[in-house]
């Protein structure tokens, strides 16, 4: 596997695969990566003859007061899972290279980044569309591979690349969850072992809309009330938001429509924001 920090060897690297007639999928990261992304990377594997993975914490997509300078940087155990995972090549940049002085371009869509995520964290759809923009660019892959777990991000990557024809394929991967249920995130680790226990609520609140789904609810008032009232029963957590939209234009829906329908939640647990979702 081959390590490349410059947008121009990546380039050139791309290059040559495709010219070699190679199917080449990008699985995009910020590191700190846990069994979801190595999955993400199976699963790139198993549809590409090369997989590049890129690593990079991107400034752009966190707010002023968010954990960009405390995110997790674990390069060597990544380097390794990379490998392990099936990876050709891991492009791991570097700010200055990514974002040169003067740079001045960025990409915003402008619907389905509005509600949810893009309510609480302004900004920070823009920067995920200029960089997945960006390494699209300089890949130019056939096939690009997202987790589940971030779905509004995958809503608005999969918009942008319509709108803009950016002709690559975006795979979606499911979200890997521990035995007990909670989603794998690389912010994770920032909680206690009783941060962790109330965090809990999140996955046991979707399961539970997704039982009463299957049990023939479809009306969002008695879902959403059924999974605040879970969140609310543990002291730590502090719903941001917890909503029933088009799992495609995040838009709020009146009724359930299985399978089209997804419950998204964000919350604080003390100071930790965490998401998730699933697919009622
Ligand atoms: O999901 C992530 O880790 C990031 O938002 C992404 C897609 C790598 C863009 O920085």
């Amino acid at each position: 596997m081959q390590t490349i920090a410059f947008v121009s060897e990546i380039q050139a690297h791309a290059k040559n695969l495709r010219a070699a007639g190679k199917r080449v999928a990008l699985v995009p990261t910020m590191g700190a990566l846990h069994e979801g992304h190595v999955s993400l990377i199976r699963l790139a594997a198993g549809r590409a003859d090369a997989v590049i993975v890129s690593i990079f914490v991107n400034p752009a997509q966190f707010g002023p007061n968010e954990d960009f300078t405390r995110y997790p940087r674990e390069m060597d155990a990544d380097l390794q899972k990379c490998e392990a995972a099936g990876a050709h090549a891991v492009f791991m940049p570097g700010v200055e290279d990514i974002y040169p002085k003067g740079y001045s371009t960025f990409i915003t869509e402008e619907t389905v980044a509005k509600p949810l995520e893009g309510v609480s964290r302004p900004a920070h759809f823009r920067g995920v569309t200029t960089i997945v923009a960006k390494l699209l660019n300089i890949v130019r892959p056939d096939l690009a591979v997202f987790g589940q777990k971030d779905a509004q991000q995958v809503a608005v990557i999969k918009k942008m690349s319509t709108d803009l024809c950016l002709g690559v394929e975006i795979v979606v991967g499911p979200t890997l969850r521990d035995a007990d249920g909670m989603a794998l995130s690389s912010r994770n680790r920032y909680l206690t072992a009783a941060q962790r226990a109330d965090a809990l609520s999140l996955s046991r609140a979707l399961s539970r809309a997704k039982e009463m789904v299957t049990a023939g609810e479809r009306r969002v008032d008695r879902l959403v009330a059924e999974a605040t009232h879970l969140l609310a029963q543990h002291r730590r957590v502090r719903v941001i938001y917890a909503a029933i939209v088009d799992r495609d234009s995040m838009e709020a829906v009146r009724e359930v429509v299985p399978g089209r329908s997804l419950l998204a939640i964000a919350a604080w647990v003390d100071e930790v924001r965490l998401i998730d979702n699933e697919i009622l």
